[in-house]
């Protein structure tokens, strides 16, 4: 399928009108915040997470916007079908075992005409080097989390995404890619910031038996921070209407 750009994205959201957004595993709410900012109107919003202290700080980051932030299971959603005006999940397909139940879920508190969104990032092969190591950094993250017991899988290709998605026989599905831009790929502070998360992912793993593979693989992964840099991988941006 045809993969539209950032430029049309922006156009295509800045013509949407709509009212109560509902964001799915929103954590801060930062991709809330992007989209609000993005669409052409919007009345209200609701964040759900499971995670309290993630909701505080999107509580404290959305006080002067019509919002609500609700501690809730994506498993589980308590709100009745066809409530919302739009649904979204950003960067969390990936934190779930049961992926279609979620997406189920969304739909069904979805109204008939509103707007399904899903925002991933990817791991197709035609990234540059500084975003290959944001992937190769999610997929070590990823490998401990679940050695803790944590759902957290490796970042998927486009097309599992895409498919995924296209299981839920939306209207007018449109998928566009877009990667964030960064001026400095060796920008020092944020290099420090993804080193320090190195660190503390690595005081994870003390317990585990191959623990020595994966300090050597955060080593190497330090060493490539510094050498090669980071840059975002790119993400799909799919969205269609119920
Ligand atoms: C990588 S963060 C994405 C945050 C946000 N959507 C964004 O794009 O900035 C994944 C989020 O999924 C949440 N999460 C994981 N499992 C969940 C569940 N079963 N129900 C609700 N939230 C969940 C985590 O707490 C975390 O905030």
């Amino acid at each position: 399928m045809k993969k539209r750009s950032i430029q049309e994205l922006e156009r295509d959201l800045k013509k949407i009108r709509t009212e109560n957004i509902l964001d799915v595993a929103t954590g801060r709410g930062e991709f809330l915040n992007t989209i609000i900012h993005a669409l052409g109107s919007y009345k209200s919003v609701t964040g759900i997470d499971s995670n309290e202290s993630a909701l505080n700080m999107a509580r404290e980051n959305f006080k002067k916007t019509n919002s609500k932030f609700l501690k809730m299971d994506a498993y589980n959603l308590t709100f009745n079908p066809e409530s919302f005006d739009m649904v979204c999940l950003s960067n969390s397909l990936h934190h779930f075992s049961e992926i279609e139940q979620i997406l189920a879920n969304m739909k069904k508190v979805l109204k008939t005409g509103g707007y399904f969104i899903i925002n991933e990032m990817h791991k197709d092969n035609q990234q540059i080097e500084e975003q290959k190591t944001h992937i190769l950094m999610h997929h070590w993250w990823s490998v401990i989390d679940t050695r803790s017991g944590i759902v957290h899988n490796k970042t998927f290709n486009s097309s599992r995404i895409v498919n995924l998605v296209s299981a839920l026989q939306l209207q007018e599905l449109k998928i566009y890619e877009y990667a964030y831009q960064i001026n400095d790929p060796k920008d020092e502070k944020m290099i420090a910031t993804y080193m320090n998360y190195i660190d503390s992912y690595s005081n994870k793993i003390k317990d585990h038996d191959d623990f020595e593979m994966l300090r050597e693989q955060g080593r190497y992964l330090k060493i490539r921070l510094r050498d090669i840099g980071f840059a975002p991988a790119s993400n799909l941006f799919v969205m269609g209407k119920k």
